[in-house]
């Protein structure tokens, strides 16, 4: 039983990792200047973690804080310290939403998958889980 659901999950990751987002090309200057349009109201933050668990929890964990084996075998960032390797600002993180988190892509981007409004709301719900 415990091997069977190992199996899945990882099948699930392989496919959530064959994503079809391009590589980031939004110059980080630019995205550092640009504007959150969603306030970062009550409504948001539950829309933004609909959202996550569907899109994200997998490999971030249900807290953000990627302390699954999944998530520390494949090194994805925990959402709720205050390290942001690439940028703490909300455009910043829309962009590695939207576009991926480069170098090495191990997070795809998003583009095509999540809008622009949904991904702003994500980030409002990334940006509450620790209050930063
Ligand atoms: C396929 C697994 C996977 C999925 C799905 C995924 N991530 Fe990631 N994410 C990663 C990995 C791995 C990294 C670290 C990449 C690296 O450092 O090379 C990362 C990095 C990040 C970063 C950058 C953190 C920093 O310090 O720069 C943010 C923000 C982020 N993810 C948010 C999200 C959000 C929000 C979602 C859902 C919309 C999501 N991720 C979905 C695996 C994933």
């Amino acid at each position: 039983m415990r091997v069977g659901m190992i199996g899945v999950g990882a099948t699930l990751l392989v496919a959530a990792m064959a994503g079809t987002g391009a590589a980031q090309t939004t110059p980080r200057a630019t995205a550092a200047k640009m504007k959150n349009p969603a306030a970062a109201d009550a409504a948001s933050i539950a829309s933004g973690q609909q959202l996550y668990t569907k899109q994200c929890r997998m490999c971030h964990g249900t807290t953000g804080k990627a302390d699954t084996a999944a998530a520390k075998a494949m090194g994805a960032s925990d959402l709720t310290d205050a390290t942001w390797t690439r940028g703490s600002s909300d455009g910043e993180l829309f962009v590695v939403i939207q576009e991926g988190a480069g170098p090495d892509y191990k997070m795809k981007g998003f583009k095509g998958r999540l809008s622009e409004q949904d991904t702003w709301h994500v980030v409002n719900f990334i940006r509450s889980l620790s209050g930063k």
